[in-house]
């Protein structure tokens, strides 16, 4: 009777502090926080952009829960390994997720993932490596990805790296002499490429001498080599290219920053000056990389932004867990880092 009387007095109290009696009162216990598990897969965690940008997303996705929602974020790590990513998606699966968030290790492998996703009738927000329309001869195709369009929940977040390659190309043009540093009418470069399945090291490598080219600036190819995203392959290109280039080389492009700024320790080591004898450009604008471009000691760079990559992708994650529809493509811009 006494347990009865002092949960009706409770009731009546609550009712009276948040609506003035107004309403019908509930003595009922407030609703639990809705829960929602989100899997996210990166295709590598030793990769220094990818680490600012899941950084990002778990705080961002932090910065949302509330009394009524929480999400509770499971990130795991692909060692750039398909076989690994694949068993982890099907562990997301199995786990019951609500929705994954992906960054592929390999593209091509996208329509196996995507199906079985689809087919776990989990939304799916595909990340940072496009997959790419292809033909019935598996030749890539400049145009919407179908493993995209047919699905209305799946979608691509991402930056389109065209315009990064341009960017990196303007920059040099821009430059009082336009990379022609030895003045000999045309531009002798260095590319230095990511990972080459990734649409990102394609666009870059291309536009970058389209920029050039495009502005009527004749171009020469030193060396083009592969250094898979990574700071040490960057480092090892440069200096090779170096030794057997000198002065003859004029331009360094990096498809990403962690390349550049191993590109950067070859270049001192060389004894060359970047600004005076040589031209070093990179994409992302790491904070150590935008301070280089500050301090001269780097030419030019590109950001890459992960900070609007990461909440975009966390909004339609969540736009997809609250049962809206969905955009197939969401694009973030580039933003030219100069002095
Ligand atoms: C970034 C690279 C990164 C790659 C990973 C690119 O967009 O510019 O730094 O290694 O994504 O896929």
């Amino acid at each position: 009777m006494k347990k009865l009387f002092s949960a009706l007095l409770a009731a009546a109290m609550l009712a009276g502090c948040s609506n003035g009696g107004a309403s019908t009162p509930s003595a009922a216990p407030a609703d639990e926080a809705k829960e929602y598990n989100i899997g996210v897969a990166i295709y590598q965690f030793d990769d220094n952009f990818m680490t600012l940008y899941r950084e990002e997303l778990k705080s961002y996705f932090e910065s949302l829960n509330t009394d009524d929602v929480k999400y509770n974020v499971t990130i795991v790590d692909g060692k750039n390994d398909m076989n690994e990513q694949s068993n982890q998606i099907d562990n997301f699966i199995t786990q019951g997720m609500d929705v994954i968030i992906l960054n592929l290790v390999q593209t091509s492998s996208a329509d196996a993932l995507i199906d079985k996703i689809v087919a776990a009738e989990i939304p799916l927000v595909l990340i940072n490596r496009e997959p790419l329309a292809y033909d019935a001869d598996g030749n890539t195709l400049d145009e919407a990805y179908e493993g995209i369009l047919n699905n209305p929940t799946v979608c691509y977040v991402g930056a389109d790296a065209r315009q990064s390659g341009t960017y990196q190309g303007e920059i040099v043009a821009e430059l009082p002499d336009h990379g022609d540093i030895n003045g000999d009418g045309k531009v002798a470069y260095l590319m230095i490429e990511g990972d080459p399945e990734n649409i990102d090291a394609q666009y870059r490598t291309e536009f970058s001498i389209k920029a050039l080219t495009d502005a009527g600036i004749e171009v020469e190819c030193l060396d083009d080599q592969i250094g898979n995203w990574a700071q040490a392959n960057g480092e090892t290109i440069a200096k090779n290219a170096l030794t057997q280039y000198g002065e003859d080389l004029e331009v360094i492009f990096c498809n990403n920053d962690a390349m550049a700024l191993g590109a950067a320790a070859a270049i001192t080591a060389a004894g060359r000056t970047v600004g005076e004898d040589i031209y070093l450009l990179g994409v992302d604008a790491l904070d150590e990389c935008v301070e280089m471009v500050n301090n001269g000691t780097m030419t030019g760079t590109v950001l890459n932004d992960h900070i609007g990559q990461s909440h975009t992708a966390v909004d339609v994650a969540v736009a997809l867990l609250n049962g809206e529809t969905i955009k197939d493509y969401y694009w973030v811009d580039y933003v030219k880092v100069t002095k």
